[in-house]
Order: C-alpha cells, then structure tokens, then sequence
C-alpha cells in the first residue's frame, strides 16, 4: 500500500480578502492531512489562488490596478493566511506562475488530440461572480434582477465565439465511474445530487472566453482565453509538475486522495474536472469531499448581510487552536452549520478551557506538588486503570476509519468524551487522598492519567496544533514524536526528566469579552 497522501483545498479567487468560509475549508484540509502525517504518510498538501478569469479582472479594474499587480497583492494576503491558520501545506500555487501555464497548455493539446474540443458559438447566461454558465432552467428573476438559482448572483446574456468540450459524450462514462467508485463523491448526498445532474444528460460546454484578455491564451488561436475554471482545476496537476507525467512527484501522489471544496463547487469538480482528465486519458482524484455553508447567525454569510466574521479578528483576540477547534466541532461537516460569537466562547470555554486545558493544568501541576515534577512509573494498573486507557485504544481502529471518510465530527465527539472521562477518572481517583497511606497507588493514578493525556494530545494535535504540542513537549515528545502509533506505547514516557512548566493553554473567556 502506497503511504503517500495528496490532498487540496479550493484556490481562491483572490478579488478580495480571505473571509472565514476559505478558512473553513483550509483549516479542514489542514486536520486531515496533520492525520494522514500523524499515520506516517508523506503528505503532500496543496492550496493557493485562482488569478485568471472575467471576475479579477474587473475586480482590477475597479481598484485601477493592472490584473497581475492586483492579484500578486491579494494572493499574499491569502499566502499569509496560511500561516496565521497554522496551515501544514507544503506548496502554495497561483494560476499565474509558469509551471501552471505550461501544464494548462498541455492538458488543452491532449484533448484536442483527442478530439474532445471543437469551435462553435456560445449564447447563454453567464455568472462572472460564480464564472459560470447557467441553463435558462437554472436562473430566476429576483427584484427584478436575472439570477442564478444555485448561487443568487446575476447572470449577464453572453453570446461569443467560443470552443466546446463534448461533455455530453462523457455522460455515460462518468456515471459508470461514480458506479465504480462509491466513495467518489462525499458525503452521499452530495453523491445523489450529483448523479441527477448527470442522468439529466450533460450539454457541451463552453471552454474559452473572447470578451475579455485576463487569462491562459487558446494555443494557436490567441483572441479565446481558456476557461478560468478548465484553467483553475488543472491546478491540481500542475503542482505535481504535470506536463511530466513520468516524474516522481506525479507518479507519487495522482491520482489526489482528496479535493476538499465547498458544495458550491461540486459541479465543477465533480462532474467536469473527472471529465476532463477521463478525456485527456489521466486518472481522475480519488475523491472530492464537498462540505457545507458556514452560515452567520443562521444566515449565509455575505458583504451585504454585514455579518461576515472575520478570521484574522477571532484569531487575535482568541487564538488559532481556538478557531480551528470552533468551526470543526461546531459546523457538522457536510451540511451548513451556524456560527456566532456567543457560541465561540461557550466552546471555548466548555470544551477547550473547563475540559481538555483543565485537565492537562491540574494533572501536571499536582505532579509538580508531590511527585519531584517527574512523571512517576505504575507498579500495577487496576481494572479502572485499564478500562480508561483501553477504552480509547480499543477506539483507535474506529477513528482512524472515520478521519479516512473524512466524518470529522464524530471523531471528536470520540475524543472530547475521552478528556471528559480522564478529568472524571482523576477526581474519582483521588490521588491527593492516597497520597500519604499509599503512595503507590498515587503514583500509579498519575502513571495512567498522564498516559492518557499523552494519547487525548496526540489524537486533539491535527485539531489543536499548537496547545498539544505545549503539553506533549512537556513530556518529551518532540513534533516528529508525535505520531498515532505511539498511542499504544505505554512506554515511551520519559521518567527521570523534570516536566517543563505548562503555561496556561486556554484562557477563559469571560462574558463581556
Ligand atoms: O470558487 N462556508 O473560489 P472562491 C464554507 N476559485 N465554505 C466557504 C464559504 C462559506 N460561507 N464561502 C467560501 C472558487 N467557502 C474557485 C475555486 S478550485 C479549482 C477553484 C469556501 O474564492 C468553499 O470551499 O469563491 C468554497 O468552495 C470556496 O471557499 C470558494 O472560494
Ligand atoms: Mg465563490
């Protein structure tokens, strides 16, 4: 079995400043591949910005900037976004650079040799915001306004010359492969939408643009620029150095393990992107995982509703782990889920500051007290001993199957319940009150309790990166310690070592904070 994994998020149009919902889907790439490393697989993670198209290049316009200034400006602003979210990806990639050219170019030969492109007329409706077509059955006129049923933006009346992909002859052929590959598209919903769409029988669609310049050039037909969205997918590829399929790093990681997106990209992903690649004779992702709306007091978040959360707010005034932790367990991956304020702190303050952080401040700070702030060694674990540490590895197999399938929610309600259960364990122990008449016994409590703090950590780390990584060195482990099977090692505890002090990992938020 191959231990590399490859997993991307969208790459965001960079026509403004990244919002909490591009957080969102970083940040869940981001757990699942911080796992896949903790499972010992070489991780390749891939994000970064989509810079062609209609929609840069008014937005460049309006701010009187040239296409390509204006978008080396705001894809730092997505770049440095990466760091801030503690993002572990390990390229970032902008439409813009060489290497995508090259690979666009490349992908647009092969499926004019393979006789998938031809020129015609293109006359329809056509989102700039979404840069997408629009079926007449799939818009609707609201205040008056033309509009894209799906998405709510206006739809303009397009009529150009254009070049086709014969998407309509791939019908049959993708739904043999949704067919084949059950776990192509998830969750199943998404599945299901998916499938109609394609039943309905696809249309032939348009793939290059006359109106406007910003874009990849048609090979030997200069006035059509490239579909921004045939251009912006092929990212996936490009980043593995594709034209050269016969390199390391393609032959490595594609077919992609996952394309985590919004469900407001399905289609393209889902249904175009296999299409394309099925045509150019490349293997399609193994899977595109599409989740749902981050919505703001029960509404979508938008400029004009004026209740767009801003990232970068939360995280200075909260924290990183604190955000990251929120949004997971908060919003059921897979369907909308609302955030607010009130709800942060609640989480933050139950889950983050009352649970795990009190738990790791208590224990570390009563072997401080009384046992020489070394971590003492069990002479024998009793039942309650075991059942508390057997219990979560009894689990392991179970978690590691629902982060594969990416069901990220119950995950952690697994592993919160864990923290829950090892600070009941602790009081109901008592090792304060055996301290005196059996000192074996105490020391053995904490022999446990630190060994299952150690196991809560490694678990919480793709979560919570920073705090777990405070309390794992704490006992020891450096970053490369860290690692799923050491979950099962109750022996790799460092016994003779003075503890580090552990600063305190999440501060409590009071209510008018
Ligand atoms: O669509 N809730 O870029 P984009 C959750 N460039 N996720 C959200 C969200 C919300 N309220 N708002 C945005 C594009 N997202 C293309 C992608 S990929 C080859 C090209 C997330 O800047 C979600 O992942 O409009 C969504 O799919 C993506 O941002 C859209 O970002
Ligand atoms: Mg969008």
């Amino acid at each position: 079995m191959s231990k590399n994994f490859y997993i991307t998020t969208p790459i965001y149009y960079p026509s403004g400043k990244p919002h909490m919902g591009h957080a969102y889907s970083s940040i869940v790439a981001d757990i699942f591949a911080r796992f896949k490393k903790l499972e010992n697989y070489n991780v390749l993670f891939l994000t970064g910005t989509d810079e062609h198209g209609q929609k840069i290049q008014k937005e460049a316009k309006k701010n009187n900037k040239d296409p390509k200034e204006f978008c080396d400006e705001l894809s730092e602003t997505f770049r440095s976004l990466t760091k801030v979210l503690n993002l572990s990806n390990n390229d970032f990639i902008r439409t813009t650079e060489k290497r995508h050219h090259k690979s666009v170019v490349d992908l647009w030969n092969r499926l004019v040799t393979s006789g998938d492109i031809y020129l015609d007329k293109y006359s329809g409706w056509y989102s700039v915001s979404d840069e997408a077509f629009y079926d007449e059955d799939e818009i609707e006129i609201v205040n008056g306004n033309k509009v894209s049923k799906s998405s709510g933006s206006n739809v303009e009346w397009v009529e150009e010359e254009s070049y086709f992909f014969k998407l309509s002859v791939w019908s049959k052929k993708l739904l043999e492969f949704y067919n084949k590959n059950p776990q192509f598209i998830l969750p199943s919903s998404r599945r299901n939408e998916v499938i109609k769409f394609v039943e309905k029988g696809l249309k032939d669609l348009s793939i290059s643009r006359t109106s406007f310049s910003w874009g990849i050039p048609v090979p030997k037909n200069e006035k059509h620029v490239i579909y921004v969205w045939l251009d912006a997918l092929t990212n996936y590829i490009s980043a593995l150095n594709f034209p050269d399929v016969e390199n390391k790093k393609y032959k490595d990681y594609w077919p992609a393990d996952v394309h985590i997106i919004g469900k407001d990209i399905l289609r393209f992903h889902a249904v175009f992107w296999p299409a394309f690649l099925l045509a150019a004779k490349l293997s399609p992702p193994k899977r595109v995982f599409g989740h749902g709306w981050i919505l703001s007091d029960e509404k979508k978040m938008s400029k004009s509703l004026g209740n767009i959360l801003d990232p970068l707010e939360i995280i200075n005034k909260y924290g990183i782990d604190q955000l990251r932790y929120y949004l997971v367990k908060e919003v059921s991956l897979g369907n909308d889920g609302s955030i607010s304020m009130e709800n942060l702190k609640n989480c933050i303050n139950n889950d983050l500051a009352n649970n795990y952080g009190n738990l790791c401040q208590r224990v570390f700070s009563f072997i401080k007290k009384n046992c020489e702030n070394k971590i003492p060694k069990s002479k024998r674990l009793s039942i309650s001993d075991k059942q508390l540490l057997n219990n979560l590895k009894n689990n392991l197999p179970k978690l590691i199957n629902l982060m594969n399938n990416q069901e990220l929610n119950e995950y952690i309600k697994i592993v919160v319940s864990f923290s829950f259960d090892a600070n009941k364990y602790f009081n109901d122990s008592e090792p304060w009150a055996v301290k005196k008449k059996d000192p074996d016994r105490m020391k053995t409590i904490l022999f446990t309790i630190v060994q299952q703090i150690k196991n809560i950590s490694i678990l919480l780390n793709p979560i919570i990166p920073n705090a777990t990584k405070k309390v794992l060195s704490i006992i020891n482990f450096s970053s490369n310690d860290i690692k799923i099977d050491k979950i099962n090692d109750d022996n790799c505890l460092n016994h003779d070592k003075e503890l580090d002090n552990l600063e305190i990992l999440f501060n409590k938020i009071e209510n008018d904070n």
